[in-house]
């Protein structure tokens, strides 16, 4: 199904500041909305939304999900429900790996709540905020669907499972060592890693 054009929409701007997608995202875009027929571009909203999130600088902004919006050819209130309904998409801006533990009753009797602790003591923030080098990001989250190998944690999109206060220090320690190399403003700074 075709949908009208995309890739010469304008940059959306609010008070100054431009948001757009580069040609070549456009064209993926369009692509995912041409999956849906005529007034169900709708449905292209969550993959949409990721790569937004991925490609305009790590979060959804409200100028990124008005932009969104306006590409989908979508009112902004139907972007901000799916938005702040997921816990996967970011209204502020993030550390570059952002950690999830889990805080439901398998993970937690099975130390998950140690391993909460442990990761405020070593970094130093609290579940919600981000290390001031920019790095780690700390969030308690609901049920990660692993239930049988708690402790779990994720970050950004790899699990790391059966955790140990051993384990998250060698983690943390290999993250920091590839974020030293790779600076905030490099292309690889909000990129998934694996
Ligand atoms: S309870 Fe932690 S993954 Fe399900």
């Amino acid at each position: 199904m075709k949908h009208s054009n995309i890739i010469n929409h304008p940059q959306f701007t609010r008070e100054g500041r431009p948001v757009a997608f580069s040609p070549n995202i456009l064209n993926k875009v369009q692509s995912l909305m041409n999956r849906y027929p005529e007034g169900g571009q709708k449905s292209a909203l969550l993959p949409v939304l990721h790569i937004a999130q991925e490609e305009l600088g790590g979060y959804l902004s409200v100028d990124v999900m008005d932009y969104v919006a306006a590409l989908l050819g979508i009112q902004p209130i139907e972007v901000y429900e799916v938005a702040t309904f997921y816990s996967m998409f970011y209204l502020d801006k993030m550390g570059k790996y952002v950690i999830e533990v889990c805080r439901t009753g398998p993970c937690a009797i099975s130390g998950g709540e140690q391993i909460l602790a442990h990761l405020q003591d070593v970094l130093e923030i609290q579940p919600g905020e981000t290390t001031p080098d920019g790095v780690f990001t700390l969030k308690e989250v609901e049920c990660l669907g692993s239930c049988g190998t708690g402790p779990v944690m994720q970050v950004n999109t790899e699990y790391y499972e059966k955790l140990t206060p051993g384990k998250v220090d060698r983690l943390l320690e290999e993250l920091r060592e590839y974020a030293n190399k790779n600076k905030p403003g490099d292309s690889t700074w909000v990129k998934k890693f694996c």
